[in-house]
């Protein structure tokens, strides 16, 4: 498995890549990688010849305030887990050559940005689009991994692609969890033992959720909402729930008349466990 650093390399193997006629996979990360990183990997293995992944703590999708310099990095470790997974190129740029002096350019997805996360992170969606387009014109992949963990992010880039018409195939993968339904995130580390047991909630409420939907028929879906922070309340005070949203999978809009919905249903939150802030979701069909 080699590194790349620089951008003009890595366009250079791609299109070496593509001119032998070789399907080319690309999963971007932010590092520290767990397994559901190394699921994406898997997966792109899997259907493609060679896998690029991406390593880089893009700054501008934090906001001031948030933990882009606490943001774990361990390059050694993540070297040793993308080789293992069946990654064969790693792309590493710096901070400068992703943002050189006098860098103007953004792009975003308007609507979709400003909706469940948006609302609590402005700004945030504008700097994962602009990073996953510039990454895609670099390592100019067939196919590109995304974890459903992150079901906004996943809506937003397929609208980019789609509305961009980006010659990309968007492949979106399964949440991979701990064994107590805690979905696996590079941020649980901040968690302590006891917080990490704790935060098996929110999965156990998503679940909940889809329960009352699918199975008790509950229409009036600020009853499921209620229902999922009175659980939330009585299991676990020391979290604090920041929204809970129950919409579709493609404008992310709330679902009002759920009776007469035919379609994926999207139930999202996000929460503080401690002092660290969550996001889970479940999809699923009505
Ligand atoms: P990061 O949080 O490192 O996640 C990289 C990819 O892994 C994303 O597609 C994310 O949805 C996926 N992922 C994270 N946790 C997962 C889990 N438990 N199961 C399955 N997939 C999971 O998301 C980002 O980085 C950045 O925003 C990025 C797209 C790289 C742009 O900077």
């Amino acid at each position: 498995m080699k590194i790349i650093k620089e951008i003009s390399a890595m366009q250079s193997i791609s299109e070496y890549y593509r001119r032998i006629g070789k399907k080319i996979g690309f999963v971007p990360t932010m590092g520290f990688l767990h397994e559901g990183h190394l699921s994406l990997i898997i997966k792109a293995k899997d259907e493609c010849d060679i896998v690029f992944t991406s390593i880089f703590v893009n700054p501008t999708q934090f906001l001031p305030g948030e933990d882009f310099k606490d943001y774990p990095r361990d390059f050694l470790r993540d070297y040793h887990l993308c080789k293992s997974s069946g990654c064969d190129y790693v792309f590493y740029p710096d901070a400068d050559t992703m943002f050189p002096e006098n860098y103007f350019t953004y792009v975003n997805v308007n609507v979709l940005s400003d909706k469940l996360e948006g609302m609590f992170r402005p700004g945030h969606f504008k700097g994962v689009t602009t990073i996953v387009l510039k990454l895609l014109n670099i390592t100019k992949p067939h196919n590109i991994y995304l974890g459903q963990k992150d079901a906004q992010q996943a809506a937003v880039l397929k609208k980019m692609i789609l509305d961009l018409n980006i010659d990309v195939n968007l492949r979106i993968c399964d949440t991979v969890r701990e064994e107590n339904g805690l979905a696996m995130s590079s941020r649980n580390m901040y968690l302590s033992k006891d917080e990490k047991d704790k935060a098996s909630v929110f999965n156990f409420v998503l679940n909940e959720a889809k329960k009352m939907i699918l199975e008790d028929k509950i229409e009036d879906m600020n009853v499921v909402k209620q229902s999922v922070k009175n659980i939330i309340e009585t299991k676990t005070p020391e979290s604090s729930l920041q929204y809970i949203a129950i919409t579709d999978n493609n404008l992310l809009e709330d679902i009002k008349d759920i009776k007469n919905y035919n379609g994926e249903v999207l139930i999202s939150l996000a929460a503080y466990m401690g002092k660290t802030r969550l996001i889970d979701n479940i999809l699923f069909k009505k």
